[in-house]
């Protein structure tokens, strides 16, 4: 769906983003992470010609993009921004229904995407469709501003640290609402990040910028099981990158069946991490759990050992385990 091949930009004799190649297929999340100044906003912005690129091809959907009106390219690919960039004297049904209305849709198709989409983001229409910007706490100005963005039904979002200045709840809230829409609407999302755990959380793949170029690119658990260099490795949190890891892999696919011996008195869901036993273990000073279904019947047990001697934490995607 997005293809950059060899991409440069130069800022006079400067290079911002220096000989990059990245390919993201269609329903594919990638993120982008890197200290700051690395190029990732500049490689997010080349993609729908905010900002001209200097050498390279990018292409979307196959088509090289500079065959197409800029115009036309920027109403297919939604585009958030960390300070929401909402028009502040106007109210959010205005602000979400922007491109839908600039597209010419008819008024009544305007007002029901946009009423659909407010469901959709947990903003209830009769509270929230009159207000101005200014009226609204960051997390639901974010909302709005992802609305806005979904709202001519985009192929492509681009994402520069959409959920920046968020408490963590909102944040993490945020985080799973933009996994399942993305996972039912078949989005192509390129997200910019300055947290690694939400990149882990969120990524099917995961570029590692330095200094405009591409130190690093693969999956969050190829990154962490190997990283090229101690850069990525500190980047991806050093020490902490085992827990990491198994933040990454369920309990599910550890387990063992239920023992003869006593069911152990912690218990624990199958959907959870392997990150979130170890902490249950630390926590109920034990090395066994039970491992519960849905219902809260159990279904298997957890060991220490098992977690410790034989998890293979390579075997699950990334996405259903968190
Ligand atoms: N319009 C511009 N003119 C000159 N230099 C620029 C321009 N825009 C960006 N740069 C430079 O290009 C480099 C990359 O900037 P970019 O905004 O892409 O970084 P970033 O990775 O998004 O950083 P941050 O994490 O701080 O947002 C920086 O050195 C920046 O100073
Ligand atoms: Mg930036």
């Amino acid at each position: 769906m997005i293809e950059l091949a060899h991409v440069s930009k130069f800022f006079g004799d400067e290079a911002a983003v220096d000989d990059i190649s990245l390919r993201v297929a269609k329903g594919k999340f990638c993120a982008l992470v890197g200290t700051s100044g690395c190029g990732k906003s500049t490689t997010l912005r080349m993609i729908n010609r905010l900002i001209e690129h200097s050498a390279g091809d990018i292409l979307v959907d196959g088509q090289n993009i500079q065959s197409y009106n800029p115009v036309k390219l920027r109403r297919r690919i939604g585009y958030v921004i960390q300070s929401t960039g909402l028009f502040p004297h106007w109210t959010v049904a205005r602000n979400i229904g922007l491109v839908p209305r600039l597209l010419k849709w008819p008024r009544e198709t305007v007002l029901a995407r946009v009423e659909e989409l407010m469901n959709l983001l947990g903003l209830p229409v009769e509270e929230f469709a009159h207000k101005y910007p200014h009226q609204l706490s960051g997390g639901q100005a974010q909302r709005v501003g992802v609305a806005r963005a979904l709202a001519a039904d985009p192929d492509i979002l681009l994402m520069d640290e959409p959920f920046g200045a968020l408490d963590p709840i909102t944040r993490e809230n945020l985080q799973d609402e933009l996994a399942k829409l993305q996972a039912r609407l078949n989005k192509t999302v390129v997200f910019v990040t300055h947290d690694m755990d939400e990149a882990l959380k969120l990524a099917d793949h995961l570029v590692v910028m330095r200094s405009g170029r591409i130190v690093q690119q693969g999956t969050p658990l190829a990154l962490l099981q190997h990283p090229a260099d101690p850069f990525v490795d500190s980047l991806l949190g050093g020490l902490e990158r085992g827990l990491k890891q198994a933040a990454l892999t369920r309990v599910r696919d550890h387990m063992a069946s239920l023992g003869q011996t006593l069911p152990a008195q912690s218990r624990i869901p199958a959907e959870f991490s392997l990150r979130q036993a170890l902490s249950m273990m630390l926590r109920d000073h034990c090395d066994r759990l039970t491992v519960v279904d849905q219902q809260d019947m159990p279904i298997g047990e957890l060991s220490l050992r098992k977690i410790v001697k034989e998890a293979q934490l390579d075997k699950v995607g990334a996405r259903d385990a968190y």
